[in-house]
């Protein structure tokens, strides 16, 4: 990985745990860097590696008020010798949060856009100028082709994986490389977002491969089965979820393995797609405090 890559744990770790009576490997994608954490190092490499290459210096891109996008990549841009420049849906708030503040200590430069505006811009793509845009999120073929190392980085087959999807681009990188390597594995799609087409034409767009789909609506709520979850794995193992997207593939999986969904002799994993920091907005304190 380009010169940074001192900078990262990759290849990500693979915890083997007991968990619900099961035994369940975790991709450990949470330990790839504090902010550059998850998904997130894997949907921004190669934009910045194509930024690099057409000698763009600035990487821009989107998100909301706690943006673990955005983090990561003032993170990133720091590490990789780019300058930052995020743009944040909503007014300027009357006090900084942390994460924001956070990416102004990477050196990142913030500014503020309409509802209307953010909406019009955010998945804008590629070189204007010394600038170049990624997507929120990272959202594109390019972010789900840094995604299909999670799996080239495994060293054997597993007969489940189980990954979180907001837009669909880790799956659909997931995807691309199980269907490369011909892999049987099936593949549960839990989206924690009621976004259920925009999903499927993004996969479509870029990949064929068959995988279920599995609907935990209620974004950014969670619920106490899901809480109970979190606070089961991380006083179990050490491994805490984030309260958006883990908590509620992992709160699938407990239900699956525990209305025995999968035979005896069935290899699972589990992809921890990072996301800590998403504990740290006023909702999900709340939440944490009920734990
Ligand atoms: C922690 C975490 N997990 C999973 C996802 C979903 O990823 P994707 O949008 O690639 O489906 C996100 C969103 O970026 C995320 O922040």
């Amino acid at each position: 990985m380009n010169t940074a890559e001192q900078y990262f744990q990759i290849p990500s770790p693979l915890h083997k745990i007991h968990l619900f009576n099961k035994e369940v490997w975790i991709k450990r994608d949470d330990l790839i860097h504090p902010f550059v954490s998850g998904n997130k190092l894997r949907k921004i490499f190669f934009h910045a590696k194509h930024a690099k290459e057409d000698n763009a210096q600035i990487l821009v891109s989107y998100g909301g008020y706690y943006s673990n996008h955005l983090l990561a990549l003032a993170a990133y841009g720091a590490i990789g010798g780019f300058q930052t420049k995020g743009f944040v849906k909503g007014e300027r708030p009357k006090k900084i949060n942390p994460i924001l503040k956070l990416c102004m200590l990477y050196g990142m430069e913030i500014a503020y856009l309409t509802r209307g505006d953010f909406a019009n811009q955010r998945q804008s793509f590629g070189k204007i100028g010394n600038q170049y845009f990624i997507p929120e999120g990272g959202a594109s073929s390019l972010g789900a082709k840094g995604c299909q190392a999670i799996v080239e980085e495994l060293p054997n087959s597993f007969d489940h994986i189980i990954t979180p999807v907001g837009t669909g681009t880790t799956l659909s990188g997931i995807l691309q490389s199980v269907e490369q390597k011909k892999w049987e594995t099936e593949i549960h799609a839990i989206s924690v977002v009621n976004d259920r087409l925009g999903i499927e034409k993004l996969v479509k767009s870029i990949t064929t491969r068959q995988y279920t789909f599995y609907q935990k609506l209620g974004f950014q709520k969670l619920n106490t089965e899901e809480l109970a979850v979190v606070k089961e794995l991380v006083q179990k193992s050490g491994i805490l979820l984030d309260p958006i997207y883990g908590a509620k593939a992992m709160n699938f999986l407990k239900d699956a393995i525990t209305s025995g969904k999968f035979k005896n002799d069935e290899t699972i994993l589990y992809i921890h797609t990072g996301g800590k920091t998403g504990w740290f907005s006023e909702k999900m304190t709340n939440h944490l405090m009920k734990l």
